[in-house]
């Protein structure tokens, strides 16, 4: 009979050694979180200075502003910061935090062509409206000087356009990009193929014998050729989407 027991009593203890393990004990380097507090309040406030002292609570010995990425202040309160499970804890109980989530990198995909959706290259197109659609695109940024967005017939900017183009290093807009800004990086032009592509699918010029090293050849063009494109880096050149730089575009400020 005590043998017996002493047993059970071993078996429950390695497992509770490995579950203990698989929770705590393993992995707990700092990693990439958002802690998301809700609408911003109406008082005077200071989200940068709240956060950081927010922040110092679970920093006791370090320098907690390397480990602040950033301060959301526009359309939500919240902010981003490295923190490991023992700080997430403890700042998802703190007073005025809705939750405490991990950054997801989100994997990037790539559409089809217009033609296998049925809006064929004959379609009729009114030229003077589509020019004054802007599509805004959040991915990998992308490069200006390829055919799929030369300016060539386009007129001025449209003049309810209210954007601005901020595009960084070695990147300058035409009268077909006509919006640009970075969350990543240091530029807004398009290091990894991915955002030209998506843009071009959605608003690129019609670029007749286009093909792949001779596949696939005839006319790249995109759902509304004629439309201009503002482009905003969300995406590195590695092809990761963080959610952290995603939610710094949110803001009406494009
Ligand atoms: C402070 O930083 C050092 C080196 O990065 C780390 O080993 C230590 O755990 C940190 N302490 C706290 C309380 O975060
Ligand atoms: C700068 O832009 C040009 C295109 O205008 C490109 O050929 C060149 O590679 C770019 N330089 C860098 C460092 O990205």
């Amino acid at each position: 009979m005590v043998r017996h027991l002493s047993l059970v009593f071993c078996v429950s203890f390695i497992l509770a050694c490995t579950f203990l393990s698989k929770c705590d004990a393993g992995d707990d380097n700092p990693k990439l979180h958002i802690v998301y507090m809700g609408s911003l309040p109406k008082t005077p406030y200071s989200p940068s200075s709240h956060h950081l002292s927010m922040m110092q609570q679970v920093f006791v010995e370090n320098d907690s502003t390397n480990f602040l990425i950033h301060s959301y202040k526009r359309s939500f309160n919240g902010f981003a910061a490295m923190l490991t499970n023992h700080q997430k804890e403890k700042i998802s109980q703190m007073e005025g935090v809705v939750s405490v989530f991990p950054s997801k990198n989100l994997q990037l995909h790539t559409t089809r062509s217009w033609d296998f959706l049925g809006l064929s290259k004959s379609v009729k197109r009114n030229r003077a409206i589509e020019s004054d659609v802007v599509i805004g695109v959040l991915d990998t940024g992308v490069w200006p000087e390829s055919d799929s967005f030369k300016d060539e017939g386009f007129g001025p900017v449209p003049k309810n356009w209210k954007g601005s183009c901020v595009g960084g290093k070695n990147f300058t807009c035409n009268n077909k990009i006509i919006g640009a800004r970075y969350y990543i990086e240091d530029t807004a032009r398009d290091l990894n193929g991915h955002g030209s592509h998506t843009a071009s699918t959605a608003a690129g010029n019609y670029v007749h014998r286009a093909s792949l090293f001779g596949l696939a050849k005839g006319t790249a063009r995109g759902g509304v050729p004629f439309a201009r494109i503002a482009a905003y880096k969300v995406c590195g050149g590695l092809g990761l989407c963080d959610s952290s730089a995603i939610l710094k575009f949110l803001p009406r400020k494009f």
